[in-house]
């Protein structure tokens, strides 16, 4: 079956923004700079690297998170897995990160342009599981050390933050492992509760005045 595409508009030419979700993909402010402090710091990372690390996100995007993880990973492999329902175009994937001309694309776009979903990049191992996450989560061997929770905001895209997802979350973490998000909606918070993580809130990128991350008990 053919994927079904992201559908985008561009928010100062070069912020790509969902029409399907009404949503951008990535901070108004500076999206590399909200990854490092929510994604990077929120997971203790790069402290915690080593071979073998697991990391896993819901929400695939453009592949920013991915990019940033990658300039900081020196030993691997380190495995990384992301969830993504709606795969974008290599064209507008390529727009979107040429706004980040200090992190090097081209290797993922070439990838993602010949249509590979599981390839190396530097030290990592990258597996793109498209599909919906609610479908492909459960299904998933894997457990990650650290998740990354990215879907669009919980208000415009609940069905990746529901109550059922965070416990598939949950499931799929090993012991000692982490999330971080940037949202602070309660209902998600305890839903991650709910799911077995000790949650605790912390300031915010930017304008957000609160992020979540959690420990696996
Ligand atoms: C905020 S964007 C992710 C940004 C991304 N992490 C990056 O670095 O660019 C949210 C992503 O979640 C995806 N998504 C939304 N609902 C989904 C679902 N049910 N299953 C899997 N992915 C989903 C969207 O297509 C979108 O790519």
């Amino acid at each position: 079956m053919q994927d079904q595409l992201a559908e985008l508009a561009w928010r100062e030419g070069r912020i790509p923004v969902s029409t399907r979700f009404d949503d951008p993909y990535f901070s108004l402010q500076s999206g590399l700079e909200e990854t490092r402090h929510v994604f990077l710091s929120g997971n203790g990372l790069p402290e915690r690297l080593r071979p073998g690390f697991r990391i896993a996100e819901l929400g695939f995007g453009t592949g920013l998170n991915l990019l940033a993880t990658a300039a900081i990973v020196t030993e691997g492999p380190v495995f990384y897995t992301s969830f993504e329902a709606f795969p974008m175009a290599p064209d507008d994937m390529a727009r979107a990160l040429a706004a980040f001309p200090e992190l090097d694309a081209s290797e993922l776009i070439a990838a993602w342009a010949r249509g590979a979903r599981q390839f190396s990049l530097g030290a990592l191992e990258v597996d793109i599981i498209v599909g919906d996450a609610r479908q492909t989560l459960p299904e998933w061997q894997g457990r990650a050390d650290a998740w990354y929770l990215d879907g669009f905001s919980p208000a415009k895209n609940p069905e990746l933050w529901s109550e059922a997802l965070m416990a598939q979350v949950g499931a799929h973490t090993a012991a000692g492992g982490t999330f971080a998000t940037y949202t602070a909606a309660g209902h998600v918070r305890r839903a991650l509760s709910q799911a077995g993580f000790a949650v605790t809130r912390s300031p915010g990128y930017g304008r957000k005045r609160h992020m979540s991350r959690g420990v696996m008990a």
